[in-house]
């Protein structure tokens, strides 16, 4: 017998408040048109005033717990990837903990920007094959719209706000690639590509929050090969290839960069999860946004093998294979 990490809940929010591309149009030089075809994206929800990643987070890890009959307490962890948290400390995690009314085991933060969720999965599955948890919530949570510049053309069009969480339960499986769970996870990071993708302020260095910067296009370049790589050692060292994969659910952040990975891995766009459209670029939430409401469209079921993948700031980047 193998254990295995294996999803039995997910859930997801997202604000109630809608930006449509347009609202950019009388702000700065650009254009629906423009934002659509060069990144797919039409809408993206921002957070209300009050809203937070730790509110946010809360919701999503309820509607989790929800889905898969849990209550807080039969957690024993929770991980939570962000890079935008309430406070520089505590936790976002740990003020989740207390939101959903969790009061024992224990809840950390995860910093790996857009591939923060696919390296909290990572995490999360080393935490339960190694014994130190039996479950796991598995959060992605940020509120991006805070850290844009809304006088910058080339980044306030592209993010988004939301939540998105799984919950992971020890299970015996096979050992083979049959089992459910998670199958195979492979992480990357180069801090010699920092400029590519950045925040222009920290605790020690400016005191402020700062707000997003990026090069684009080198980044885009990047970001195609090294999903496309990554994907294909997770699926290597879980002993499968392109043939196998039922679903790619892809980091959202332009549906460009998703259909090249889906054409490297010789994968056609109808068995690929897609949300940029309606969520925009949301970090660390958005493949746990795009799991929740791949099941949700009935794309996603039980048995089925999924790969992830993510690329953002540092560079991170990685992929995790798992069957649903
Ligand atoms: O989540 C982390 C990972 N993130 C990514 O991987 C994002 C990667 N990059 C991208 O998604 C794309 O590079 C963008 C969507 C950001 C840009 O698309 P692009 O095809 O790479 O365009 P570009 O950066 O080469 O810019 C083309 C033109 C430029 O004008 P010039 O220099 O050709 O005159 C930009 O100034 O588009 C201009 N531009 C805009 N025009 C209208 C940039 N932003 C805008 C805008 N509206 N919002």
């Amino acid at each position: 017998m193998t254990k295995r990490a294996v999803v039995i809940g997910v859930g997801h929010y997202l604000p109630e408040r809608v930006i449509p591309n347009s609202w950019f149009e009388s702000r700065v030089d650009t254009s629906d048109e423009w934002i659509r075809t060069r990144s797919g994206i039409e809408r993206r929800h921002f957070a209300a005033e009050g809203e937070t990643t730790s509110s946010m987070g809360i919701a999503a890890a309820k509607a989790a717990l929800d889905d898969a009959g849990l209550a807080p307490n039969d957690v024993d962890a929770i991980i939570l990837a962000t890079s935008t948290p309430d406070l520089t400390f505590p936790s976002t995690a740990t003020m989740v903990q207390a939101g959903i009314g969790m009061t024992r085991g224990f809840a950390f933060d995860l910093q790996a920007v857009c591939a923060g969720f696919v390296f909290a999965l990572a995490n999360a599955n080393a935490l339960i094959l190694s014994g130190q948890a039996n479950r796991v919530l598995v959060i992605g949570s940020e509120t991006f719209s805070r850290i844009l510049d809304m006088e910058d053309r080339a980044t306030c069009v592209l993010f988004g706000d939301g939540a998105g969480a799984v919950v992971l339960e020890a299970q015996e499986g096979h050992g083979s690639s049959d089992d459910r769970g998670i199958l195979a996870a492979d992480i990357n990071s180069d801090g010699r590509f920092r400029d590519m993708l950045y925040v222009d302020g920290g605790v020690s260095t400016t005191g402020t929050a700062g707000v997003v910067k990026m090069q684009g296009n080198p980044l885009f370049r990047q970001a195609v090969e090294k999903l496309a790589t990554t994907a294909d050692a997770a699926l290597d060292k879980a002993g499968l290839g392109h043939g196998d994969i039922d679903w790619i659910v892809p980091h959202q952040a332009n549906i460009r960069i998703i259909q090249g990975t889906a054409k490297k891995l010789q994968m056609s766009m109808d068995n690929v999860v897609v949300t940029v459209q309606d969520h925009g670029n949301t970090s660390a939430a958005s493949i746990p946004l795009a799991l929740s409401v791949g099941q949700a469209r009935g794309q996603i079921k039980t048995g089925d093998l999924i790969v992830t993948e993510a690329i953002g700031g540092g560079l991170a980047w990685g992929a995790v294979v798992l069957r649903w």
